[in-house]
């Protein structure tokens, strides 16, 4: 499918690389596409490549998605929208961070995802032959389910945990990934074991 990835940094790059060696068509979208190059990867404005996607991950600093997406609103009306990033510490009280990306761009379908498992795994979630979990939270089913498609295309194994409100516990979860890393290393991830299929 088109994917435009907004940010080109360590996720940026990770998932644009990626999904475009699994097939996608991707753009990545820097504020300096004349001097930025992603391996292999179209680069463009934020702008381009948010219209190009018709799933657009937001791989930005905490402290600008949501003016970043806010600033894109009208490109990504209607569209699946990924937001793949961590605060630390956290700044929203009880809301989520991905909470607060939806309210800044309410016509768009936000799902958290690929945020709990670091940049350098994200081409590689296979560890010790066990492919990691990545856990989905969102509010609209089809987003949720591009989501899904894209993380599976990695080679994760996708969990859908709920609505979009489950997005705390997701980046909680983030938070402890950065706490473990520091004892384990960063090749490391989550796995999710259950006997019961969702009810
Ligand atoms: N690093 C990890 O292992 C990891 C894993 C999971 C989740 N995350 C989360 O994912 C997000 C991205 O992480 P990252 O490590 O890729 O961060 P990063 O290396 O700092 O890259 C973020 C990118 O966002 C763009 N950007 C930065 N400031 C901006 C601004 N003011 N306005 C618009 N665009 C701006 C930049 O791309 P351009 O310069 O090309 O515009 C930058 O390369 C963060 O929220 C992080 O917490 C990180």
């Amino acid at each position: 499918m088109k994917v435009g990835i907004i940010g080109t940094g360590n996720v940026g790059t990770a998932l644009a690389t990626g999904l475009s060696a699994a097939g996608h068509d991707v753009v990545v979208g820097s504020r300096e596409p004349a001097t930025t190059t992603v391996e292999g990867v179209a680069v463009a404005t934020q702008r381009t490549a948010a219209e190009h996607g018709d799933a657009v991950v937001l791989a930005l600093p905490a402290g600008v998605i949501s003016d970043v997406a806010a600033a894109l609103e009208a490109v990504l009306d209607g569209k699946p929208v990924l937001d793949a990033a961590n605060e630390y510490p956290v700044a929203g009280g009880a809301e989520s961070l991905a909470e607060r990306v939806a309210a800044a761009v309410p016509g768009a379908h936000v799902v958290k995802a690929f945020n709990t498992i670091g940049a350098n795994r994200m081409t590689a979630p296979v560890v010790n032959g066990a492919p990691a979990t990545m856990f989905l939270a969102g509010d609209d089913v089809d987003a949720v389910a591009t989501a899904a498609s894209l993380a599976s295309d990695l080679g994760f194994e996708p969990v859908e945990t709920g609505d979009l409100s489950a997005a705390t516990h997701l980046e909680h979860l983030a938070r402890f990934w950065i706490y473990l890393s520091q004892t384990y290393g960063r090749d490391t991830a989550f796995r999710y074991l259950r006997e019961q299929a969702r009810s």
